[in-house]
């Protein structure tokens, strides 16, 4: 049995935030705070002080994030202060108030030039300021040291919040043909699964007795490109859009992204006893509910 009582969820509009709020229910033993970036701003370091003064909890989930991987390009500063200045915060409050903290990476801290799986030891190199933003917050914590983990995820969507499953519905009804970037390949990540496994590995009581920060990966099982998956999104739904096949260079963005982004899940997989959906399955799960 674990001992965790009380749970902070930061960043609870967001996808996680809101899917982990979706769940909270099926967790009664657990007392659950979800705060907004209007009860907690991340941006304000002071702020996140003054918080932990007058609120304490045996986990802190941190779900807040800045996400915006293009607008990073040019809010680098922005970036820094919510995705790495307030994760050092975070943890040394944490560490201070021996408080458990599970944080969240991406698969953008890799240059994607790899074609297997990324392990969670492999070599990181960010190709954007998001993804080194990020970087640096895990290196934060990994400074720290509280007791908790970080899970690095990929191409997260669910039905909140802004994500590609809901643009390309928006765009099907629009459109009737649409490019989609076929050589980015990765693993999409229903955040429902995601919050589930979090509530797993809340449970065990492995978080609380170890003795070093150590990173996961997690996303849902399979291979796609975002033309793949765009594809089945249409599929499911019997939405008659036409999509083609096209290059990232032919769809230039701000942001560099990996060309090649699967994670390796075996670690988690293995300490949690976890079993993964295929995004496929998870993505019709998602479907039925939009
Ligand atoms: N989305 C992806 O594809 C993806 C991929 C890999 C990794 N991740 C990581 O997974 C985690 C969860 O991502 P997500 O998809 O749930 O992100 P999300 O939907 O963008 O949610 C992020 C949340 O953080 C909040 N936030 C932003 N700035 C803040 C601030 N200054 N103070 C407090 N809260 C603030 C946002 O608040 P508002 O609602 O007010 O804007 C939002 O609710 C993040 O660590 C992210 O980096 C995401």
């Amino acid at each position: 049995m674990s001992n965790i009582k009380s749970i902070l969820v930061t960043g609870s509009n967001g996808q996680l935030g809101q899917s982990l709020k979706s769940i909270a229910a099926e967790y009664p033993e657990y007392q659950f705070h979800f705060v907004t970036r209007d009860e907690l701003d991340l941006g304000d370091i002071e702020n996140i002080s003054t918080y932990f003064q007058k609120n304490r909890f045996d986990l802190i989930i941190n779900c807040a994030a800045y996400t915006a991987v293009d607008k990073a390009e040019q809010e680098t500063q922005l970036a820094d202060a919510i995705n790495h200045l307030a994760v050092k915060k975070i943890a040394e409050i944490a560490k201070e108030y021996d408080t458990v903290l599970i944080h969240f990476s991406t698969d953008y801290v890799f240059d994607g030039t790899s074609h297997k799986p990324y392990v969670e030891t492999d070599p990181i190199s960010p190709q954007s300021s998001y993804g080194a933003s990020k970087l640096k917050g895990e290196q934060a914590l990994q400074g720290v040291m509280p007791r908790g983990c970080i899970i690095r995820t990929s191409w997260v969507y669910s039905e909140f919040g802004s994500n590609f499953v809901k643009t390309m519905l928006k765009l099907g009804q629009e459109r009737t043909a649409l490019a989609v970037i076929f050589d980015q390949i990765g693993s999409p990540t229903y955040a429902k699964d995601l919050a589930q496994a979090i509530m797993q590995i809340v449970a065990n009581n492995r978080m609380q007795n170890q003795a070093e920060f150590p990173i996961y990966h997690y996303s849902n099982e399979g291979v796609c490109s975002w033309y793949d998956f765009a594809k089945a999104i249409f599929e499911i739904n019997h939405i008659n859009c036409v999509v083609s096949p096209i290059e990232t260079k032919d769809y230039p963005t701000p942001a560099k992204r990996p060309h090649y982004s699967l994670l390796n899940k075996a670690k988690i997989k293995h300490d949690y006893d976890l079993s993964i959906p295929y995004w496929k399955d998870s993505l019709k799960r998602c479907l039925k509910k939009l």
